[in-house]
């Protein structure tokens, strides 16, 4: 791992490991009023995109390890009047002692990365959503009891930042993944050759296929934040993707249901299945918060 978390490409097995046994510690000993690793320090989060869960789960997971967030979007610094990545990553360097980015592409994020003198984690970018994964890992460990060998079948929008991450994910934790999606959004064959690990990755059209025994279904929106002028063609070419009783069939009868949300009810998934028994997808939002901790804990001295 790098002094950042750009997205799981650049960390190894162990490391995956370790921070996930970190994010489990830091969950049973949630309000221990001693255990401050960041006091003094100040954390930054710059914003371009909407956020719920990410910017909460920051803000509160770096109030509890002892620091201090300051929530930037882009309204509030001169970033939303075109000053450029690089100028503010060195001035906030000065500043702070880490910082969290949400932005589109990945490549202004990288930008940043290159001028910061303190440690980036990626908050999401539109190629990768690293923290979401952490967190989907450490729930699916608890709820599965392991991470290798586990069927997981991701099933939509398969070039996504989500589906990116769960094919580094998959990788790196061994895991079997089988992505449904249709021929024009399925994964890019750089991204396919990214990472390292055990772990299987296939791709089909057929979602049934995907599911097959799955004992995870993932599944994300169908319109990403930045692709809404695309919204009406992708709703069309995805709807044969949607998660619902039918599709269910075909996988593991105990299998979990997770999303990253916000989801659409009636679009990627029915609320049949996402408010459904095997749904965790609330224990998969609540451990943003230790997931993220353990990322700052580990990546901020
Ligand atoms: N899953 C996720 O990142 O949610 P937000 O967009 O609300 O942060
Ligand atoms: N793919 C979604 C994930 C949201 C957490 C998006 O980028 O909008």
């Amino acid at each position: 791992m790098t002094n950042h978390l750009l997205s799981l490409a650049d960390m190894t097995p162990e490391e995956l490991i370790a921070l996930l046994d970190l994010a489990d510690q830091l969950k049973a000993d949630r309000g221990n009023p001693n255990h401050k690793p960041l006091a003094g320090k100040s954390i930054g989060m710059i914003f371009t995109k909407s956020s719920t869960r990410t910017r909460v789960s920051f803000e509160v997971g770096i109030q509890e390890l002892g620091g201090t967030a300051l929530f930037l979007s882009k309204n509030d610094i001169q970033i939303g009047r075109s000053e450029s990545m690089s100028d503010t990553a060195e001035v906030l360097s000065r500043y702070l002692h880490g910082i969290v980015i949400r932005c589109n592409e990945h490549d202004t994020f990288l930008d940043y990365v290159s001028h910061s003198k303190v440690p980036v984690v990626n908050a999401l970018t539109d190629d990768f959503h690293p923290c979401q994964l952490l967190a989907d890992l450490q729930t699916v460990r608890e709820h599965l009891g392991r991470l290798k060998g586990v069927k997981v079948a991701y099933i939509g929008d398969g070039a996504s930042n989500m589906a990116n991450s769960w094919i580094l994910a998959a990788k790196l934790a061994g895991m079997d993944l089988r992505i449904g999606a249709p021929e024009q959004f399925q994964p890019e064959a750089r991204i396919l050759e990214m990472g390292q690990g055990e772990g299987t990755v296939t791709v089909t059209a057929d979602p049934a296929e995907a599911m097959k025994d799955a004992e995870v279904i993932y599944t994300d929106v169908w319109v990403s934040m930045g692709f809404e002028e695309e919204a009406k063609e992708r709703l069309e070419i995805l709807k044969p993707y949607q998660v619902n009783d039918e599709l269910m069939s075909h996988a593991d009868a105990n299998a979990k249901v997770m999303h990253c949300l916000p989801a659409y009810r009636g679009k990627e998934i029915t609320a049949s299945v996402l408010d459904g028994p095997q749904s965790i997808i609330w224990d998969e939002a609540e451990n943003r918060l230790h997931a993220q901790k353990a990322v700052l804990q580990t990546l901020i001295k």
